[in-house]
């Protein structure tokens, strides 16, 4: 048996930071940019019930499960996957899985920070009273005017990569920990004064009508693909990030609890961007179902036309922009992790290095917007490939290979140990999701994209 690990990365002082750290990994653009669209795309209500239930059966057993490994290894995904499967007597060939991982963050990282770059200018146009009485074309024009310009894109998300790469350079405790002891508070604090402003400004009841009143007419079987990948990407799972920050997590915190509260915290925001976005779309008579426009083209008309829209209408890209920065850490650090155990890199020249990397893979996605929009391949053009690849693919993917690895080939005494919750009716439940519901539900959910139930 190996005794306890300690990673050379440092660890968080406490299991509250942990919690912290994990649920600003997990609230970022998928809780407030992503799910409001998708579920506008799908009709609401059905959509958000599928939804809750992929991230109880799924979602909560593998972050569990990603938690639990990430703590015993005690190194970057590549490694903590290499050194349990020795551990484990396992093939040494469970160590691509760290690899599938490390290649999915950096996907996604290249185009969140295209996004993440979107959502920093807008805090300078609505501040700036850009959208006010503007008009749904005024809007369109507006986002066109930004995505159209190749230069500008860059500037921005070169920007937001910077700021990213600065916080992972400078550490575990003096950049991960800090940036999220900051930013979480002042996170929770907007979202507050957002909703309540949405609450007293906009229809409400609409707003909760069409998150909370299921219409299955409009579900396909492509909503419950699209379900279960929003449950990943929104979880932060299948990539690695949760099991760099399990790795960091001191020893005696129980997992479950843990988990418990990052995944209720950040299915709780979900539902509040929810409810700050749609009550303004509505209080409007516009439309919910607009896609990735929704909250740049759409909301914005919204806050033009409202009561000091201009104040809060900025304070809504500045809550985007914090939740979109401390996830765009969580996806640097497994690949900074992983440098520097590698080759005994200092933080910064890996951060630098990995944090330019992922900067220029993204300026192929934000080329898509522009000169490349014409570029497709299947009808998906750069960035929607790298979106449609990570998060529907590797995503579900990488999850599907962690669950088969904590729960068939981790040695049940290892996975009983390390989630310290004994061996009784709570551990058995997480084993039967992991083992079971987790595989079939993705397996499921890749054959029917595949077409084969017709
Ligand atoms: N969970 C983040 C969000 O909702 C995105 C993310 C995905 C972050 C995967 C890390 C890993 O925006």
């Amino acid at each position: 048996m190996a005794g306890p690990r300690e990673s050379i990365h440092g660890q968080w002082s406490s299991r509250w930071v942990f919690i912290l750290a994990a649920t600003g990994s997990a609230i970022g653009l998928g809780n407030i940019w992503r799910f409001p669209y998708i579920t506008g795309e799908n009709g609401g209500g059905a959509f958000v019930l599928i939804y809750l239930l992929c991230v109880a059966a799924v979602g909560i057993p593998i972050m569990m499960a990603e938690t639990l490994i990430g703590r015993r290894g005690r190194r970057s995904p590549i490694n903590s996957m290499r050194s349990l499967a020795e551990e484990e007597g396992l093939s040494s060939n469970w160590r691509y899985l760290g690899w599938l991982g490390v290649a999915a963050g950096f996907l996604i990282l290249s185009f969140y920070s295209v996004v993440a770059g979107w959502s920093v200018a807008y805090i300078f146009y609505v501040g700036g009273g850009v959208f006010a009485d503007a008009t749904v074309e005024a809007s369109g024009a507006q986002f066109e005017a930004l995505t159209g310009s190749a230069w500008r894109l860059l500037g921005w998300h070169s920007l937001f990569m910077v700021m990213t790469a600065f916080v992972v350079a400078r550490g575990v405790q003096g950049g991960l920990e800090k940036a999220a002891k900051w930013l979480m508070p002042a996170l929770f604090v907007l979202l507050i004064v957002i909703v309540a402003y949405a609450i007293a400004t906009g229809d409400i009841g609409g707003a909760i009508s069409y998150l909370f009143e299921p219409d299955f007419s409009e579900v396909t079987g492509a909503s419950v693909m699209a379900a279960l990948g929003q449950a990943f990407f929104s979880l932060s799972l299948g990539m690695g990030a949760i099991m760099i920050y399990g790795s960091y997590l001191p020893a005696d915190s129980s997992i479950p609890r843990t988990i418990g509260a990052v995944a209720v915290c950040d299915t709780f925001v979900a539902m509040l961007a929810g409810l700050a976005i749609f009550p303004l779309v509505f209080g409007f008579g516009l439309e919910p179902g607009s896609g990735p426009g929704l909250v740049f083209v759409t909301l914005t008309i919204a806050f033009g036309h409202m009561p000091a829209g201009q104040l809060f209408g900025a304070l809504f890209f500045v809550l985007l922009t914090v939740a979109a920065w401390t996830s765009a850490i969580s996806l640097l650090e497994p690949v900074v992790a992983w440098l520097v155990e590698s080759f005994r890199w200092s933080r910064r020249r890996a951060s630098a290095f990995a944090g330019f990397g992922a900067w220029l893979l993204g300026v192929g996605s934000l080329l898509s917007f522009n000169h490349w929009s014409d570029v497709e391949l299947m009808g998906r053009n750069f960035f929607s490939w790298c979106e449609f690849l990570s998060t529907t693919a590797m995503l579900p993917a990488g999850g599907l290979l962690i669950a088969i690895f904590a729960g068939w080939r981790m040695a049940r005494g290892s996975t009983v140990d390390e989630l310290g919750i004994g061996d009784g009716i709570l551990y058995s439940t997480w084993r039967l999701l992991v083992q079971v519901v987790a595989p079939i539900g993705v397996i499921a959910i890749f054959l029917n994209a595949l077409g084969v139930f017709g």
